[in-house]
């Protein structure tokens, strides 16, 4: 396993002591284009998830969140092409085969999916399927100790009739609940690394509170790195609450700011982090959408590399920057 780096713009940390728990190098993703050629939807990212860290990766729709994060724990879509490296604990995730992912994922990567249909089998009850995950990474020693652990799961994520909720489908219960059904499932191995695809979205604003404290209080408890993704600034700044937490912002495949929350917050440099953070909200804004950005700045793909303005704080350079 490698170690953070000083600086921001390798996608590093600024304690240059602490292994990483997930160290991607230069990760590039890119599709078919029907025009003929390859469209690159993540376009040379370096991301370090550090112990016990929050990393909020923040970014319009289309932006790459989902592909990154997907490809990230070696589950790219089988069409992608995928450059660059990612390790885990000494595991090269990109080349790794299909055994050693099944293995890591589950136990020690957990995963909160954008859709929580696409995680959960909607054949088989909710119970079933916690007790199997549990059963099947060693986390209960008989299907019994497996119900009962299953039951306080369900009870960590806020849901009021557990013993019910076991014995239901995933289509008995309503879309809030199966997200909390997801991340429960997600966070049942007590895995090193979290990652959250817009966790809070499909919920009612004060059980999106409720996941982001959940999520917060497992890192305390168990040091967890989380990725968590998101286009709700106000849930990235409740998610990312610690000094060390960092804020990852991502236009058209890239990541243009990368800092501190507080340096990205509170003291944006990038042209299209501003424009965000400025950019009041309208009245036709959905909840938790980003607010709209003039086009001339979110249009724009000719940003260069980072380059750190100050420890810890990464941010793409103008083309005037690149050019001079
Ligand atoms: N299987 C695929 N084949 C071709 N293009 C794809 C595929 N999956 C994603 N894309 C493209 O990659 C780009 C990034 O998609 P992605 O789902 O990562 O966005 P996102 O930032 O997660 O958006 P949202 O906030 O809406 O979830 C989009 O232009 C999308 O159309
Ligand atoms: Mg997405």
């Amino acid at each position: 396993m490698s170690l953070g780096t000083t600086s921001a713009a390798s996608g590093g940390q600024l304690d240059d002591q602490t292994p990483l728990t997930l160290d991607a190098s230069n990760v590039s993703v890119s599709f078919r284009s029907p025009r003929g050629g390859w469209n690159t939807v993540v376009d040379s990212i370096g991301l370090g998830l550090e112990r016990s860290q929050v990393t909020v990766l923040l970014g319009e729709s289309g932006s790459g969140k989902t592909v990154f994060a997907r490809t990230i724990t070696g589950m790219a879509h089988p069409a992608a092409k995928v450059e660059g490296t990612v390790e885990f604990d000494g595991v090269e995730l990109l080349s790794a085969d299909r055994r050693a992912l099944r293995r890591l994922h589950g136990d020690r990567i957990g995963m909160v999916p954008q859709d929580p249909n696409s995680s959960l089998d909607p054949m088989r009850r909710i119970g079933g399927q916690i007790t199997e995950t549990l059963l099947q990474h060693g986390k209960a020693p008989n299907r019994a100790a497996a119900l009962v652990r299953a039951t306080e799961l369900l009870e960590l994520v806020h849901i009021a009739d557990p013993e019910r909720v076991l014995h239901n489908y995933p289509h008995e219960i309503s879309g809030g609940m199966r997200q909390r059904v997801a991340i429960a499932i997600a966070i049942c191995c007590e895995p090193e690394l979290i990652i959250a695809d817009e966790p809070s979205s499909a919920l009612d604003a004060s059980v999106g509170v409720q996941v982001v404290r959940l999520l917060d209080d497992l890192r305390e408890r168990m040091e967890t790195a989380i990725l968590f993704i998101t286009h709700d600034i106000g849930i990235a700044a409740l998610i990312a609450s610690k000094p060390h937490d960092r804020v990852a912002v991502m236009l058209g495949g890239r990541i243009v700011e990368l800092g501190f929350a507080h340096q990205v917050l509170h003291n944006a440099q990038h042209e299209y982090t501003r424009a965000l953070l400025a950019a009041e909200p309208s009245a036709n804004t959905p909840r938790g959408e980003l607010a709209v950005v003039p086009d001339e700045v979110r249009m724009r793909r000719d940003w260069g590399p980072l380059r750190d303005v100050e420890p810890g704080h990464a941010v793409a350079s103008t083309p005037q920057e690149v050019t001079a």
